[in-house]
């Protein structure tokens, strides 16, 4: 199923359970305390904190998103991109826990011939919240995962806020099963490559303050309202629906690293790591990632300069640059120049 393609069916989706759909935000980030927009609810967080009143009761959007803390695991692994987009939904004091995890497990369930992603339920594990007894039953009850299949984890892996004081709350992830040949049996507490992370349900119901980690935050209160925010990986969802073995290899972004090879003359070829070949599919990779992300930043009108975003663009584009020369291309290659973009 192509990219486009999911993404619709994500957006109708939520448009038929009475869902606005809201256009994606600039990659610059509108609230001040983030560089950029890391996450689908970024836009939201006046609505999440109580601060504005929303015009609607329920969203859905397709976000485009940077983040770039995992910039050196990007090419290694097969699915850190520091562009993605996410698919997200959001109530604002509107359904809570049962609404997002029956509205989820929905639509990655229902077949394809449905408008659905029609992925096989026995290969969805669920993560929630140390003591989150409650999304554990509902998991349960709504979606019939038997509990083997429902596991726990502390803050770090299950609780979620954007790195700076806001919004934040407990959170469940859904995870999809690629198979033993993956990795190992036992979930994703004990695999995140065999078991991957398509979907986080966060249950946005608090403000965090003095956040100096994942796992090291104050709770300041409770918000206004109970809210959901989910975050979708709209690229990781496409790899597993296009039997390809990681994001960088997807409708959108193939033809970069087809481009890479036909400029530099070496063959992407899937190499196991440690082989002749693996360091190369692994700078292609980068460059697929790295131009995209590129690209759509100065699509928002950020240029390369030495600070802040402009630093981010600049660095994005210089690996970019030295991945074609460890290739051993030298000489420019783009079509474009940068002026003509700018
Ligand atoms: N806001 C949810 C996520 O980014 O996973």
């Amino acid at each position: 199923m192509e990219t486009a393609e999911i993404r619709r069916r994500f957006l109708n989706h939520f448009e038929r359970e009475g869902h606005t759909v809201v256009p994606s935000a600039s990659l610059v980030s509108p609230d001040p305390t983030l560089l950029f927009t890391v996450a689908g609810m970024v836009p939201f967080i006046p609505y999440l904190t109580g601060r504005e009143t929303p015009p609607y009761k329920r969203a859905a959007s397709v976000q485009k998103c940077v983040r770039t803390l995992d910039i050196d695991e990007v090419g290694k692994t097969t699915r850190h991109g520091t562009f993605f987009q996410m698919n997200g939904n959001f109530s604002f004091g509107d359904y809570f826990k049962e609404g997002a995890i029956a509205y989820a497990w929905d639509l990655i369930t229902k077949p394809q011939s449905d408008g659905g992603y029609g992925f096989d339920p026995d290969k969805i594990w669920v993560t929630v919240y140390q003591q989150d007894d409650e999304a554990a039953a509902l998991w349960n009850r709504v979606a019939d995962i038997p509990y083997e299949r429902i596991q726990r984890r502390g803050k770090k892996d299950n609780y979620w806020h954007t790195g700076q004081p806001g919004p934040g709350g407990p959170c469940s992830e859904i995870y999809v099963d690629r198979g033993p040949e993956y990795g190992r049996d036992g979930g994703p507490i004990v695999d995140e490559d065999r078991f991957l992370e398509i979907w986080n349900l966060v249950f946005m119901q608090e403000a965090v303050t003095e956040v100096k980690a994942k796992d090291d935050f104050r709770v300041v209160g409770d918000l206004p309202n109970k809210n959901i925010d989910t975050g979708m990986g709209l690229e990781r969802v496409a790899f597993l629906l296009q039997g390809v073995e990681n994001m960088y290899e997807i409708d959108q972004m193939m033809p970069v690293i087809e481009r890479a090879a036909e400029l530099s003359g070496k063959k992407y070829g899937r190499h196991a790591k440690g082989d002749p070949g693996y360091d190369d599919d692994v700078r292609m990779r980068v460059i697929a990632d790295h131009v995209r992300s590129a690209l759509m930043l100065i699509g928002d009108g950020v240029a390369p300069s030495n600070e802040a975003r402009g630093y981010v663009v600049r660095r994005l584009l210089r690996r970019s640059v030295r991945a074609m020369r460890l290739l051993g291309v030298d000489e420019p290659v783009a079509d474009v120049t940068l002026a003509q973009v700018l």
